[in-house]
Order: structure tokens, then C-alpha cells, then sequence
């Protein structure tokens, strides 16, 4: 496959500045829950030659003031991380506060971005998540009390839409972000309604942009293949882009993000599936090294096997066993029975991961009335661990 030229010729700008950070090119790691721990960073790392900006999952402000034990876990950055990029979701101004004043103080980051941008009923139902922003002074109240306390370290903010067509919230959000001090605003061309569904739209990424023209607004959505990184920055203006599902599987869609972005017109990456495997191995070795025990990393990769095979012949029997490996001896057996030499599935470069589309957004009641109501919320509207 070629690639076009001029469509993946670097635009105008490439470089993002996120405080103190100069992040060439603008390219950022969607945090994922569950997803972009410290290994699977290191990973797209490796791809990307150390460039870009890898964010961590999303870690709850209560559980971390808490010192719980996972979450300590959670926040841990390889030495060689720089800048540490963690995301922090929380719901009540004070407990933010605290957590972002407890990152600075043990020096635990580089870098803070805030979630607004989980969709899941559990979260929505008590006005936490996407469901947040629509009351603007709790949001103002979460921002000034996490800039407050952040010293030094910027602080960047990733939201959806709004809660759906009819309520919109990311102007507004935008609006409040810049008044407060925040460094940067990323979206997600999503509302809540739409969870995983339809597609992105990359025009409201564009309408952002005009809207706080003060800071940099990071688009986010939809981007598979490191043309569709260029396409967005294109077409919407954008500062930077940030790329979640489509390098589930495959980290090495960052070196193609860098590639596009510093050099023009390289093709995508190919591996072929003895490629894959060594990534694949590299991946499960890593999770064991990072959860100090090398079943249980193997165990967490299992999620990771269907997105690394995706559109490879692997057959039902084999993937039933890849998906209870438990041993790295085990997954080493198992990817040696396969072709080694099958090709990159041509296919497998589209949608992956979470696609599913929305539902009614479950709010709590009354939750729509009063858009500048002074809102508090209960600890559940924090208890989730799905993101975004
Ligand atoms: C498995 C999974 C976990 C996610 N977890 C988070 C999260 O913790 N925080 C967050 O802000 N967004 C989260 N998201 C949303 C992504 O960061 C991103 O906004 C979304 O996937 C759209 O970007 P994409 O089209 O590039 O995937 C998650 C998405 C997925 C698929």
C-alpha cells in the first residue's frame, strides 16, 4: 500500500506545548482504564522513539488520597518516563484538590489531565463522568481547586460533547477551563449518548478550537491510521491529536504517528504475525515485570490477544487457549503453532475496541433542570473503573 504525499506531509505547526512541555510531534496516548499502565506505554514508547505524550489511566481522586494499594500501583511510571502524564477522575472540588496537592508534593507526576469524559450509566446516574460538566459551577469548583493546588504542573482537561444533541456542554467547559487556568482541553467528537457509536465528530473539535483560542485544544476520535492524525489536525485546526483504540493491538501505530507527522509518505507498518508475537510476548513480559508476578501478567494480557490477532488465521481452538494462558512458557507454545509468515491483515487497519453505541444517558432526577445549580455529589459518582 502507498501513501499519499500530500496527505500525510506534515501540517502547519507540529509542535504542542502543554505548560513547561514540547511535546513533537503533537501526538498523545488516550488514557485508557485498564489499558495504558506504565507497560503498555512503554511499549508505544519504543515505537514512537520516546516521542508523543503517554497517559496513564484514569486514577480516582478518593482512592488515591486513600493510598489505596492498587491505585499506588496504578500510578507507577517507568524511570525512563518523561514528562509522567497521570489522569486523575474526580468529583468533589476538595478531594481533587487534595490529590493534585498530594502529586505535587511527592513529586508523583509531570503532568495532571482530568476526566469528564466516562459515559457508563453507573458513573452518569449519579452525575459524575460525562454528566459532570453540565453543571458548570461544580465544574468551575473541580478546576479551581485542582490548578489551585497544582504548583508547577499543568493541568489538562479531556471531555466529551455533552450529555447528548439537546445538551451540549464542551463550549461552555472550554470557556470555564480557560478562566480557571487550565493548560489544555482535549475532545472527544462524542457525546455520552453516542458512547462508541457512529463516528466522531471532528467539526465540534473544530468549533472548540475557535472557542478558546487561548489554549491548545487536543482532538480526539476516531483516528485509526496515522493519515487520519494529519486528516484531523487538517481539518479541524486542531493543536495535537489523541489516539485511543486504534493502537489496542497495535503500539506500533505510533511510529507511524511519528513517521507522518516527521518524515511524510511512509507506509504504515505491516508486521506480519511473527512480528506480532514478539510484541505480543514483549507485552504479557512486560505486565509480569510491572505486576511483580509473570502469571498474572500473562492473565492481564489475555484482553489484549483478540485486538493483537484481529484478521489473523488463528482458529477457534487456539484462541480459546490463548485466552487462558497463564504462563509466558504457555503463550510462547501457543504463538509458535501459529503461521509465522501470514501477513498483516489488510482489514484489521479499521475500528477496533469498544464500538458499541449508546443508550439513554441515566441521570440522576432533576439532573437537567438547572444547568447552574451548585451541585455536590455522593462518593458512587466515583466508583468506577471503565473510563471514558
Ligand atoms: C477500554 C477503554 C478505556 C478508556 N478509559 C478511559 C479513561 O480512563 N479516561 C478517559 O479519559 N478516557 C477513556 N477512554 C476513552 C478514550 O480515551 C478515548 O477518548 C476514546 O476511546 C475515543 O478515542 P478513540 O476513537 O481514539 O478510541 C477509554 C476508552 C476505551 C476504549
Amino acid at each position: 500500500m502507498t501513501v499519499d504525499a500530500t496527505l500525510v506531509a506534515p501540517p502547519a505547526g507540529g509542535t504542542l506545548r502543554i505548560g513547561p512541555h514540547t511535546v513533537t510531534p503533537p501526538v498523545v496516548l488516550a488514557p485508557m482504564a485498564g489499558i495504558t499502565n506504565a507497560p503498555f506505554r512503554t511499549l508505544c514508547r519504543e515505537f514512537s522513539g520516546g516521542k508523543g505524550l503517554f497517559v496513564s489511566e484514569m486514577i480516582t481522586t478518593r482512592a488515591l488520597v486513600e493510598r489505596n494499594e492498587k491505585t499506588m500501583q496504578l500510578i507507577h511510571f517507568d524511570p525512563t518516563e518523561t514528562p509522567r502524564s497521570i489522569q486523575l477522575y474526580g468529583v468533589d472540588p476538595a478531594t481533587v484538590g487534595r490529590a493534585v496537592r498530594m502529586i505535587v508534593d511527592e513529586d508523583l507526576a509531570d503532568h495532571i489531565d482530568l476526566n469528564f469524559g466516562c459515559p457508563v450509566p453507573k458513573v452518569t446516574r449519579k452525575g459524575g463522568g460525562s454528566a459532570l460538566p453540565f453543571k458548570r459551577n461544580l465544574l468551575r469548583a473541580i478546576l479551581r481547586e485542582a490548578v489551585g493546588n497544582s504548583g508547577d504542573l499543568p493541568v489538562t482537561i479531556k471531555m466529551r460533547k455533552g450529555i447528548d444533541d439537546d445538551h451540549l456542554t464542551y463550549l461552555d467547559a472550554g470557556r470555564i477551563a480557560v478562566e480557571e487556568g487550565v493548560t489544555a482541553v482535549a475532545l472527544h467528537g462524542r457525546t455520552a449518548a453516542q458512547h462508541y457509536g457512529g463516528t466522531a465528530d471532528w467539526d465540534a473539535i473544530a468549533r472548540l478550537k475557535e472557542h478558546v483560542p487561548e489554549i491548545p485544544v487536543l482532538g480526539n476520535g476516531d483516528i485509526w491510521c496515522a493519515e487520519d492524525a494529519i486528516r484531523m489536525m487538517r481539518a479541524t485546526g486542531c493543536d495535537g491529536v489523541v489516539v485511543g483504540r486504534g493502537c489496542l493491538g497495535r503500539p506500533w501505530l505510533f511510529g507511524d504517528l511519528v513517521a507522518a507527522f516527521e518524515d511524510g509518505g511512509r507506509p504504515p507498518a505491516t508486521p506480519d504475525f511473527g512480528r506480532v508475537a514478539v510484541v505480543m510476548r514483549r507485552h504479557a513480559e512486560l505486565l509480569g515485570l510491572w505486576l511483580g508476578d509473570e502469571s498474572r501478567g500473562v492473565i492481564d494480557f489475555r484482553k489484549h490477544v483478540p485486538w493483537y490477532t484481529k484478521g489473523f488465521s488463528v482458529g477457534s481452538e487456539l484462541r480459546r487457549a490463548l485466552a487462558t494462558a497463564s504462563s509466558l512458557a504457555e503463550l510462547d507454545d501457543l504463538l509458535g503453532k501459529l503461521d509465522q509468515d501470514q501477513p498483516w491483515p489488510a482489514h484489521a487497519d479499521g475500528p477496533r475496541g469498544r464500538t458499541a453505541p449508546g443508550k439513554r444517558v441515566v441521570l440522576p432526577d432533576g439532573w437537567l433542570n438547572d444547568p447552574y445549580e451548585v451541585a455536590a455529589l455522593g462518593e458512587e459518582a466515583e466508583g468506577d473503573s471503565s473510563g471514558g
